[in-house]
């Protein structure tokens, strides 16, 4: 009770009705990335058929798909690809129900998703955008039926939102699907001057004024130490923040950062650490920056040198825990397996490399 007191009095002593920094998708706190919107924008309005949005975990793709699904009717949004063929089936009714009302009636969807392409190239009559996002997630069947949906539905633009090991799911099994990518849009970080632009919506948003609790040389600090990756940005101006709220400290400066400075050195000491490591750790973090989150199985087709996917994979989990116990690499539990992704600091070092 105490602890809730200690932070609704500093929050009311700050104006702000809440937390700034919870990692909510909200479209009205949009910043940056206007080349690739207006790039994106510009493609869809040639009608390509197939766009490419991809970006590391993080980096907003979700978040700039749910900005521009709010600006257009026309812009169907899956948060998620189907995940069987009768899903995709089911996809007709976004635009079934864009049609005259006698036709909507007596319009009947598919049984079989062989009458799929056809039916919609029929019934779209004016051009549509569908945005499917986590599409690394689909299966190669999907994916298949995707990709003739691309060639015989002549109205409808894919836009396909996905990590950067999408590439190389398309490069090792779809080479067909990748073929049809006229626009590949690629989602990195943030400047540094809209790093400080989130910092103030999210604030106004709460209630507060400019960068307040935040002194403005805080921008450089949260910067150098997120490389300008919004959730990172997010999640360290939330630690910042419960900081100052656990010492009662008035202003977020450097002179709260103890702790914070801590991490700071230790990043640089592992900048170090980094240039010393052996080259099979190397190799390991370079393809992890490159695909993360990425499982110890994705990284078989890598190590060819092992006698068979059993020695390899014990390779990898051996060079995966040393990674961990230095803090390059963290990893999470997903499902019955563990994803693996830099730790913020690695990243924030291999952006400045
Ligand atoms: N351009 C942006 N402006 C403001 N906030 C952003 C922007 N991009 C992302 N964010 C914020 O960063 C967080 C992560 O963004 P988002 O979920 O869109 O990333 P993602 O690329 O979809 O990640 P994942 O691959 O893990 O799904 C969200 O809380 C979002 O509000
Ligand atoms: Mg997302």
């Amino acid at each position: 009770m105490e602890e809730e007191n200690k932070y609704k009095e500093w929050l009311k002593k700050h104006n702000l009705q809440k937390n700034p920094f919870i990692l909510e998708i909200n479209p009205s706190l949009f910043v940056g990335y206007q080349q690739q919107i207006s790039n994106l924008l510009s493609n869809i309005k040639q009608q390509q058929k197939l766009i490419l949005l991809s970006g590391p975990t993080g980096s907003g793709k979700t978040t700039i798909i749910s900005y521009l699904k709010d600006q257009n009717k026309d812009y169907i949004y899956l948060n998620k690809p189907p995940k069987e063929t009768n899903d995709l089936i089911n996809l007709s009714d976004y635009f079934i129900k864009d049609l005259g009302f006698l036709r909507k009636i007596i319009t009947r969807k598919p049984k079989k998703i062989n009458d799929l392409p056809s039916f919609l190239d029929k019934i779209i009559t004016r051009p549509k955008v569908l945005f499917v996002d986590e599409t690394h997630e689909a299966s190669t069947e999907i994916l298949e039926w995707l990709r003739v949906m691309v060639d015989h539905v002549k109205n409808l633009t894919f836009v396909f939102s996905a990590l950067p090991v999408f590439d190389d799911m398309l490069t090792k099994n779809l080479e067909t699907l990748k073929k049809r990518v006229t626009k590949k849009i690629e989602l990195s970080a943030l400047t540094k001057e809209e790093t400080e632009e989130l910092i103030k919506k999210r604030i106004k948003h709460a209630g507060g004024e400019d960068i307040k609790p935040f002194s403005y040389n805080m921008v450089d600090y949260i910067y150098s130490r997120t490389g300008g990756f919004p959730r990172d940005v997010i999640l360290l101006c939330n630690d910042l923040f419960n900081m100052a709220v656990e010492k009662n400290s008035d202003i977020i400066d450097h002179n709260l950062m103890e702790e914070s400075n801590k991490k700071q050195i230790e990043t640089s000491l592992k900048m170090d650490n980094l240039k010393h490591i052996p080259e099979k750790q190397k190799m390991v973090i370079d393809i992890i920056a490159q695909n993360e989150p990425i499982t110890p199985g994705d990284l078989i087709p890598y190590f060819d040198e092992y006698q068979s996917n059993k020695h390899a994979l014990r390779a990898i989990n051996n060079l995966l825990g040393r990674l961990i116990k230095q803090g390059f690499v963290e990893r999470k539990k997903e499902g019955k397996s563990y994803s693996y992704k830099l730790s913020t600091s690695t990243r924030t070092i291999l952006v400045k490399g």
